[in-house]
C-alpha cells in the first residue's frame, strides 16, 4: 500500500509540474482529488488494510492528498499569473499613437456658391423664395409664352410625369408663380434644382439654377446690364466685365445671352474659355408683355427684366471644375477642397 502511495505521488507530481496551461491542470485535478480519482479511490482499499495500520495508513493518504493539493494550487497560481502577463502584453494599447481624427463636415460647392450669389442679390435689394421641383406645363412652359408644340420646348429636354406634369425644366417657372401671386415691385431670386433628360461633362439630368425677376414702373434693359455687371464682378472678380449679345427666349423680348470675361485668363484667351476671353453664363432680357398679360400684370403700365443661369456653371468657372458630374457624385478628396 505503501509502495502504491508513492507511485500515485511521483507521477501526480510530474504531471503538475509539466502542465502548462490551466486546462491540463484541471484534468490533473480531477485524476487525482475528483469523486472517483485516484487518491479518492485509495479510500476504499482501506478495507483490506489491517486494522491496526489504519490510522497511519490513514495519516498517510491525507498527507498525500495535501501535497497534490498544495502542488496544484501553487502551479495553478503560477500559471494564471503568466497567462496575465502574456495577455497584457498582446492586448496593451501604445497610448502615444496618434488618435484617428475626427472629420469635420464642410459646405457642399453648390451650397458655397448659392448663399453668395443670394448674398449678392440681397444686397441689391431681391428676396429669395423657392418653390416645387414637381411642376405643372402651366407655370413651367404655357404661362411663360412656350404653348404646346411650341419649338422651343425641343431645347428642354423635358421628364413628364404625365400630360401635365413634369419635372421643371427652369427655375423660370417660379416666374410664372410668383406674377401670378403677387403684385409689382417685385424684385426676387430663386434658387432650386431642375431636371433635364441630358447627360455629358458639362449636362447632368439634375442640375441648379438660379433664377432673377425684376417688375416695376420704367424697369429698362439698362438696369438689367447694371444689375448683371454687379453680380458678375461680386461673384468672379472686380475687373471682370459683361457682354450682352441678341438672343431669343419666349418669355423675354428682346433677349440676349450674357458672356463675362474669363475668370481664368482675365479676358486673353485660355483653354477654359476656348481661346476667346468670354465665357456665356446666362441668358436674360426684359420680360415679354404676352408673359404679363398670361399672368395678371398690367404691361401697359409694367415692365421687368429677367435673368436665369446655372449655379453648377458658375461653381465651374469659378473652381476650374472640368466636370460637371464631379458636382454630384460626392467624392471626399474633391469635396474636402471646399473648406
Ligand atoms: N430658363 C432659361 C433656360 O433654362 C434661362 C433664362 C433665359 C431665364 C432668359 C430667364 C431669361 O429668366 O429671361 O435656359
Amino acid at each position: 500500500m505503501k509502495d502504491k502511495l508513492d507511485g500515485i505521488k511521483c507521477a501526480a507530481l510530474d504531471i503538475i509540474e509539466r502542465a502548462e496551461n490551466t486546462s491540463q491542470l484541471n484534468d490533473a485535478r480531477v485524476k487525482y482529488l475528483g469523486k472517483s480519482g485516484e487518491i479518492s479511490l485509495l479510500m476504499r482499499d482501506m478495507a483490506t488494510v489491517p486494522k491496526e495500520e489504519r490510522p497511519a495508513m490513514g495519516k498517510l493518504v491525507n498527507e498525500l492528498r495535501a501535497a497534490v493539493e498544495n502542488a496544484l494550487n501553487a502551479k495553478t497560481e503560477l500559471i494564471s499569473q503568466l497567462e496575465l502577463d502574456r495577455r497584457l502584453k498582446e492586448e496593451a494599447i501604445d497610448v502615444t499613437m496618434p488618435a484617428k481624427g475626427k472629420r469635420t463636415g464642410t459646405l457642399h460647392p453648390l451650397t458655397l456658391i448659392t448663399q453668395e450669389l443670394i448674398e449678392i442679390f440681397a444686397n441689391m435689394g431681391f428676396s429669395v423664395t423657392e418653390g416645387p421641383e414637381i411642376e405643372s406645363d402651366l407655370f413651367n412652359f404655357q404661362l411663360l409664352n412656350i404653348p404646346k408644340d411650341h419649338p422651343s420646348r425641343d431645347m428642354q429636354d423635358t421628364f413628364y410625369v404625365n400630360d401635365s406634369i413634369l419635372l421643371r425644366t427652369q427655375t423660370s417657372a417660379m416666374q410664372a408663380r410668383i406674377m401670378t401671386q403677387s403684385k409689382p415691385p417685385i424684385r426676387v431670386v430663386v434658387p432650386g434644382k431642375v431636371y433635364r433628360s441630358d447627360d455629358d461633362a458639362s449636362h447632368s439630368p439634375i442640375f441648379n439654377q438660379f433664377e432673377g425677376l425684376a417688375v416695376d414702373k420704367h424697369i429698362t434693359m439698362g438696369d438689367l446690364q447694371g444689375c448683371l455687371q454687379t453680380f458678375a464682378q461680386k461673384i468672379f472678380s472686380k475687373d471682370t466685365k459683361v457682354r450682352l449679345r441678341p438672343s431669343y427666349f419666349p418669355f423675354t423680348e428682346p433677349s440676349v445671352e450674357v458672356d463675362v470675361t474669363c475668370s481664368m485668363c482675365h479676358g486673353k484667351g485660355c483653354r477654359v474659355c476656348k481661346g476667346t476671353g468670354w465665357v456665356e453664363i446666362l441668358g436674360a432680357g426684359i420680360v415679354n408683355p404676352a408673359v404679363f398679360d398670361a399672368c395678371g400684370i398690367d404691361s401697359s403700365v409694367y415692365s421687368g427684366f429677367a435673368f436665369g443661369f446655372g449655379i453648377d456653371r458658375i461653381a465651374m468657372i469659378k473652381y476650374g471644375i472640368p466636370n460637371i458630374k464631379m458636382l454630384y457624385e460626392n467624392d471626399m478628396r474633391f469635396l474636402k477642397q471646399f473648406n
